[in-house]
Formats: structure tokens, sequence, C-alpha cells
């Protein structure tokens, strides 16, 4: 018998709404407020990006790609990273897992925790972190482990290792960092 109490799966109803959300929420009641929540540039895309998307779509450079991403975007995306990063080469045993191409950061994410992450695992999120960071991990069964970086909000070796534990699978780290705008220094991370 259909019972539309069992559309919404227990993963889903696991994922309690976002705090953001909420805000938004109370923020729409009230009167010229000035909205700091979501990462909205102040400014317009350059002229320049607009006009290679417009060159792009007219040569018919608009079709899907191959899964992974244009061999030669992903050659300047590892270039670039391997200028910013030493000791990092996108190879594992001369295989190559360093970059691959997605549409936004939350598909990406969750393709990343989905290959390497699940029940009995454990993920390490810095914290203050992006909303959405510990309902990925819920959502693949694993578990969030919170990593405290106050006062100064940066990642340290010393914040993070007391957390390693036999079940540690990732570490959700990026930077700059968002909510905080902390961006992570050679020094600190070590
Ligand atoms: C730290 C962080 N992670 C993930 C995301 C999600 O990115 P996307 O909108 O590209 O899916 C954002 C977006 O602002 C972010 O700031």
């Amino acid at each position: 018998m259909f019972n539309p109490e069992r559309i919404i799966t227990d993963r889903a109803r696991a994922v309690n709404a976002s705090g953001i959300r909420r805000v938004f929420d109370l923020a729409a009641k009230l009167k010229d407020p000035i909205n700091l929540s979501i990462g909205q540039p102040d400014f317009d895309v350059p002229a320049s990006i607009k006009e290679a998307a417009i060159d792009a779509i007219r040569n018919g450079f608009n079709r899907y790609t191959v899964t992974q991403g244009i061999p030669e975007l992903r050659e300047k995306v590892r270039t670039q990273i391997g200028r910013e990063l030493t000791n990092w080469s996108g190879q594992t045993d001369g295989q190559d897992f360093g970059v691959l191409i997605t549409s936004g950061v939350s598909g990406g994410l969750l393709l990343a925790l989905l290959a390497c992450a699940g029940p009995g695992d454990e993920v390490l999120i810095p914290d203050p972190y992006f909303v959405m960071y510990k309902h990925l991990v819920t959502l693949v069964g694993a578990t969030p482990v919170f990593v405290d970086t106050y006062p100064d909000f940066q990642v340290t070796a010393q914040r993070i290792e007391p957390h390693v534990t036999g079940r540690t699978k990732m570490l959700l780290f990026n930077t700059p960092s968002n909510p905080t705008g902390v961006v992570a220094t050679d020094q600190a991370c070590r």
C-alpha cells in the first residue's frame, strides 16, 4: 500500500534544516536587512570571462566532455595547484588521482565522500565549517568529527592530531575558509 510518509528516506530526514535557512526566514521579516549570508560577489563577472563563455558557446563548445573533465583544463589546474602546494604531483604510484572537474564544489565533495567514506569511518571537519559539511558526511553514513580551530581559525597539525584515530578517513580542508575567510599559512599547517 502506498504510504506518503515513506517517500522521504531516513537518510534525508537525518539532515536537519540548515541554520542559514532559518536565519533567512527570520531576516525575511526584518525591514531593510543587510545580507551578509551567502557568498555572492559584490562585483560583476569580468567582461573577458563573459566573452570567453559566449565564444565557447558560439563555437559549439557546449556539450558533454569526458567525465573527468577536459584534459587541457585538468592540466592547467594541476599546474596551478602544483605551484601553490609543495610535494604534490597529482599522482599516486604512477596513477593519476589528482584532478577531477565537477560542476560546483558540492557535487565534487559528495563524490569524494561517497568514494572514500562510509559507515564506521570518521571525517575530520575543522570548526567553524561550511554549513553543508556535517550533513554530507552524515549522508554517506560516516561520522563527522569536529576540530576546534578557535581563536585564530588556523587548521594546524597540533589541532588535528588528537582527533586522528584508526577510523579517520578524510579531512575536509579548504582555504580560504568559509565562513572565517582565514587563509591557511604554510607555517600554521606544520
Ligand atoms: C567552503 C565551501 N564549500 C562548499 C561550497 C559549495 O560550493 P558549490 O556552490 O560550488 O557547490 C561553498 C560555497 O560557497 C563553500 O564556501
